[in-house]
């Protein structure tokens, strides 16, 4: 097992995917979530009077339905019986026990959202895409992610109009009392979302080449998935993951399921409050900080500072938005599902965030380029 999910992590494989997936981004259905408005089809006299249309708002009125009709898919099977070639409907049926006329309906979506194709022979496969990350073996599947879009994300979402009125989420995921029966399902779900921001980070510190003990301290690390993929990378690694405690036997599993629990240790406790140890030469805050907002995220830097080595870098995964809280706008929806599930939750910009470091003491705020929603926060503590 662990010779698949390595092997299928490879870097090359998944960076492909990934350079793949954003090159047909605007092509695809989603790009009316783009902010910019798409290419008005009214003749040019017209236009210049800047008629409105309601063409794209009416294309947002059923925007909620492709990770409906994608759940739906992974859990009645789909992607996973067309793994072993071209089905019709009826055969389809045959395998899963799902209607005839469901199927029809959402596998003929599917081939509008080109995550499936239609042969002349009313025969439906898989595309690239949906091969790599819909069918629910592969390890960089996303198949989960979008189950549980159905069963947590979209029923939480739904109370969005309270939560406006009171800013009070349905769900605090924040809290350790209700957060890890939530976390527990999703972090290994978003392991794909991280992989190969965590092996553009291990690539930028040079692991591969290193000669000396690396220390890393994963925060709120979850799956593990940052500090596995940097002890992937070397085996002079060694990672302290910290999470709360009922989520600790979650990441022991997922870094024994990789192959590297040996080179594991475990720290169960709140963010503010878990004794990290010091003398790390890396500190990851993977997602963390838009699920904590702003005062305890300043708290949790100096915290980190303290942790590290003089000469040790801080990296930190987020959904960047720009100043203006204008853009991108998959960071800007984002805020919005913190909203829904933190009580003081929010999407950060990298001049927020830098000021914060700054703030702790660190030095040389950057971003590094990395797949994943936004580039990578890194710092330096000063040596
Ligand atoms: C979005 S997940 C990110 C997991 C992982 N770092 C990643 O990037 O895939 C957030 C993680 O933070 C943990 N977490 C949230 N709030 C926490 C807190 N106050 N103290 C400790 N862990 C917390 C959750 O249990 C979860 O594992």
């Amino acid at each position: 097992m662990n010779e698949v999910v390595r092997s299928a992590f490879s870097l090359g494989e998944l960076f492909d995917t990934v350079d793949w997936i954003c090159e047909r981004r605007d092509a695809r259905y989603l790009s009316i979530l783009r902010s910019k408005k798409t290419k008005s089809t009214m003749p040019k006299k017209a236009s210049k009077k800047k008629q409105v249309t309601p063409e794209r708002l009416m294309q947002f009125g059923f925007a909620y339905a492709p990770p409906l009709i994608i759940g739906a898919a992974v859990s009645n099977k789909v992607f996973d019986t067309l793994e072993t070639g071209g089905k019709t409907v009826e055969q389809v049926s045959k395998t899963t026990g799902a209607s005839q006329r469901g199927l029809r309906a959402i596998m003929n979506a599917l081939v509008g959202l080109e995550l499936l194709k239609k042969d002349r022979h009313e025969k439906y496969s898989l595309v690239p895409e949906s091969e790599a990350f819909l069918v629910s073996n592969k390890p960089g599947t996303l198949s989960g992610f979008f189950a549980m879009a159905c069963t947590h994300l979209v029923p939480d979402w739904l109370h969005l109009t309270d939560a406006v009125k009171t800013g009070i989420p349905p769900v605090a995921v924040n809290r350790e009392a209700t957060g890890p029966e939530f976390f527990s399902v999703l972090v290994e779900n978003i392991i794909p979302m991280s992989y190969p921001a965590a092996m553009a980070l291990g690539q930028s510190l040079g692991l591969a080449k290193t000669r000396k003990p690396v220390r890393v301290l994963d925060v709120a690390a979850g799956s593990g998935i940052w500090g596995i993929t940097l002890a992937q990378q070397s085996p002079l690694v060694r990672v302290t993951a910290q999470d709360w405690p009922a989520m600790i036997p979650t990441t022991k599993r997922i870094t024994q399921k990789f192959g590297v629990a040996d080179r594991f240790s475990y720290v169960g406790g709140d963010v503010l409050e878990a004794d990290f140890g010091s003398d790390y030469d890396v500190v990851i805050l993977g997602h963390i900080l838009h699920t904590e907002g702003e005062d305890r995220s300043r708290k949790l830097l100096k915290k980190v500072f303290a942790a590290l080595k003089p000469g040790g870098t801080i990296a930190i995964g987020e959904w960047l938005v720009n100043d203006a809280r204008t853009e991108p706008l998959p960071s800007l929806i984002f805020a919005v599902n913190m909203l829904v599930h933190s009580e003081r939750g929010d999407a950060f910009s990298f001049n927020e965030i830098k000021s914060w470091l700054e703030e702790a003491g660190f030095k040389k705020a950057r971003k590094l380029q990395a797949p994943g929603p936004s580039p990578l926060v890194l710092a330096t503590k000063p040596g």
